[in-house]
């Protein structure tokens, strides 16, 4: 039976949220819906009375598309929202948050993307999948992407026809290189010699520069590199990239600011040397990630580069083997920029070495804030939080902080 519900605030993932409690995505706070509770869901939702700060969709594929979730909302709205998600993840940890205002990239700057691709009965069909369903919607027009990325769309329709199955799906994800489109895929058929002739003919027929399946390299014609600074890294098939320049080099300009003029960085979760290279232009860098293909690639991006400081590089997993105070004394600043679990284990450590300054990248408020009452505990100061959103109109929030020790300021 229909009903009608006040949506009261927005949960982690966009929805809104009625007492219940209710989930019922694209539902903005304050505004009255009717339809259906089907579990702890609405079914056939209808807005009864919208919000003020409700907005046409940017994207006319917004309806049936689950790769954004907060179009309906305008921009104000979402970049308070993230604002506000970030200060109450450190206020359940009693930290109060100095955030500066918001930076944002804009529209159609995501350089890296991962489409689905099907193969059906007439074709294929390339696109992102529907909000949690098995339904791909291809996106012609979608407003997210870089028009260069969405160009290459294309590209994993002709790698689903050769290499996909009609029950599978194959996950093609496209990034923007200097030397053109790197493509890596995973879910797709085995390989064997055939099948690669064909996929490098692919390869060449679309003048991609790297082409992967399953993490194995088929054709390398250029090297797909990126920029950090005055340094050109090839990152290994589908390693980490932050998603928009622009949101990368709010970050990178962060961590700057923030490391100031220290000699001596550590830079943990290092990844293929986003902040690492760039920072190298001033102080001595040792940087530390997981993979070590990551650190192969950064250290070879090094080498080539002119006119950088030393730089060292280290593979090693620091959620079991964290940097230890003996090993930390010696750098003035550290970086760390950890997955969504965030650094439990790393910032006990940092906690007891107490470095002069700590500056943390985070993809996750929740563990962001757990880590900064640890060091906050220990006696830094949280000086600011710069908010990032390259992630355009979904529910993932990033940042970067400032800490220095209290004593010293900073
Ligand atoms: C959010 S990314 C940041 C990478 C880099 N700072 C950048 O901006 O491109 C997190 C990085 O942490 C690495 N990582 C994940 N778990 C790890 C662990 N247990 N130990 C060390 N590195 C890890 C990942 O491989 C990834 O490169």
């Amino acid at each position: 039976m229909t009903q009608e519900f006040t949506i009261t605030r927005l949960g982690h993932q966009g929805d809104g949220i009625a007492t219940g409690p209710l989930y019922v995505p694209r539902a903005l706070p304050g505004e009255v819906v009717s339809g259906t509770p089907e579990g702890d869901t609405l079914a056939e939702m209808r807005v009864v009375t919208p919000s003020p700060h409700r907005v046409s969709p940017a994207c006319r594929h917004y309806r049936a598309c689950g790769g954004c979730q907060l179009q309906h909302a305008s921009d104000a709205f979402v970049a308070d929202w993230k604002q506000e998600v970030v200060r109450a993840a450190l206020s359940a940890q009693g930290v109060e948050a100095p955030l500066r205002p918001i930076h944002t990239s804009p529209p159609q700057s995501r350089r890296r993307a991962t489409i689905a691709v099907r193969r059906t009965k007439k074709g294929t069909l390339a696109g992102f999948h529907g909000r949690a369903s098995d339904v791909i919607t291809e996106i012609p027009d979608c407003r997210l992407l870089d028009p260069a990325l969405l160009a290459a769309i294309p590209v994993g329709e002709a790698l689903a026809l050769l290499g996909g199955s009609r029950k599978g799906v194959l996950a093609v994800t496209l990034t923007l290189s200097e030397a053109g489109l790197d493509v890596s895929v995973s879910g797709g058929k085995p390989l064997d010699g055939p099948f690669e002739a064909s996929l490098a003919l692919i390869a060449e027929q679309h003048g991609l520069a790297r082409l992967a399946w399953e993490g194995e390299v088929i054709a390398s014609r250029h090297a797909p590199a990126q920029r950090f600074g005055k340094a050109s890294v090839v990152p290994p098939p589908g390693a980490f990239l932050q998603a928009t320049k622009d949101g990368e080099a709010a970050l990178l300009s962060a961590v700057r600011e923030a490391v100031g003029n220290a000699k001596r960085v550590a830079d943990l979760f290092a990844g293929c040397g986003t902040f690492s290279l760039p920072l190298a232009e001033t102080a001595e860098v040792h940087a530390v990630e997981g993979e070590a293909t990551m650190t192969a690639a950064l250290d070879q991006g090094w080498r080539r580069a002119q006119g950088l400081k030393r730089l060292t590089t280290e593979a090693r997993d620091l959620f079991r083997r964290p940097l230890l105070p003996d090993e930390l004394s010696r750098f003035d600043a550290v970086v760390l920029d950890p997955p969504r679990a965030g650094a439990e284990a790393q910032v006990a450590e940092l906690a007891r070495a107490k470095l002069p300054v700590i500056v943390y990248v985070s993809c996750n408020p929740v563990t962001f804030a757990r880590d900064a009452n640890t060091l906050i505990q220990a006696g830094y100061r949280l000086n600011w939080v710069q908010v990032v959103d390259q992630f355009r109109w979904s529910a993932h929030v990033e940042l970067a902080a400032s800490f220095s020790l209290a004593h010293i300021g900073g």
